[in-house]
């Protein structure tokens, strides 16, 4: 029996050095995509999923993403009494049932697979999503939802892919393909950030995961891989051929907020979805062509 996917895990101990010095003293999931700090639109996309239980792979000075989900007594009571009923509607979607979110500290920056070990307890025996919030996907179905479909439809381990120009395979997880219905592509390699020559496809992961947990032993031995790194891909290279898993070609756009460029496309994706904001934006953008 399939079991129900109910957590998820969400790496955010970077230190965001792209974006010093704004992130010398706030974390970068908390930059804003017009009024939303990034970690948002994760949380967002992983409830529309079912994911109800949270943990944040954090590290030194990323508190305040744990007060982000906390209860703003004050302003909260400030609010009311004032009666900024917008306001208050603004924060809820921050707001976290008590106990459904927990931290653990990656102590050491060892790479993306030492992150998700650590969260090892929280895992335990179930299926669980990786969000990486650099990566945010604008789409109709949240893209998590999509991969939660796939995971049910399979009962294995399925994450989300797209094509990218085969210069660029040297920044991602690359799969190897197997049967390919033009959809959901069955993979039968993983390859850590290859060379172009050596890419097995230009099918890449973006940072949407849905994992089985057979990956967790492999990660348990911390072997090092590309970068001198503690890579996820490989540990779940490890689980090929025991245990169903797919690529799905998500419907949707991927910003990398990771890079200065993604992230203000985005700001304009999303500022141009907003009712309020659209026709002011498309206006001043005019002035810059
Ligand atoms: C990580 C993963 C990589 C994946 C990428 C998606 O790389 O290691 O396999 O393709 O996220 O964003 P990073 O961006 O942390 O270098």
């Amino acid at each position: 029996m399939t079991k129900p996917l109910r957590k998820a895990v969400l790496p955010v101990a970077g230190l965001g050095t792209r974006f010093l010095p704004a992130t010398k003293a706030m974390p970068k999931e908390m930059l804003p995509v017009v009024d939303r700090p990034l970690i948002q639109y994760a949380i967002d996309e992983a409830r529309e999923a079912g994911i109800e239980e949270f943990c944040l792979i954090t590290g030194r000075g990323k508190d305040s993403l744990i007060d982000y989900f906390d209860v703003a007594f004050e302003l909260d009571v400030t609010l009311r009494e004032r009666n900024k009923v917008e306001a208050l509607k603004a924060l809820e979607p921050s707001s976290i049932e008590a106990g459904s979110l927990i931290a653990v500290r990656q102590q050491e920056p060892l790479g993306l697979g030492h992150a998700i070990w650590c969260a090892r307890s929280f895992i335990g025996d179930d299926p669980f999503a990786i969000l990486l919030p650099d990566d945010v996907v604008k789409s109709g179905t949240s893209c998590l939802k999509q991969l939660a479909d796939a995971y049910y439809a399979t009962g294995g381990s399925v994450v989300a892919v797209e094509e990218v120009p085969r210069e660029h395979t040297s920044r991602y997880g690359i799969l190897k393909p197997g049967h390919d219905d033009g959809r959901m592509v069955e993979i039968t390699g993983l390859v850590e950030k290859p060379k172009p020559e050596e890419a097995p496809s230009n099918l890449s992961i973006i940072g949407r995961y849905i994992l089985t947990p057979e990956v967790m032993p492999h990660l348990a031995k911390l072997e090092k891989g590309a970068g001198g790194e503690v890579q996820l891909t490989d540990a779940m290279a490890k689980i090929i051929g025991h245990v169903p898993f797919h690529g799905l070609r998500y419907e949707g756009h991927r910003f990398d907020c990771g890079n200065k460029s993604g992230f203000l496309e985005a700001q304009i994706a999303f500022a141009l979805d907003r009712p309020e904001l659209a026709d002011d934006v498309r206006a001043f953008l005019k002035k810059y062509n």
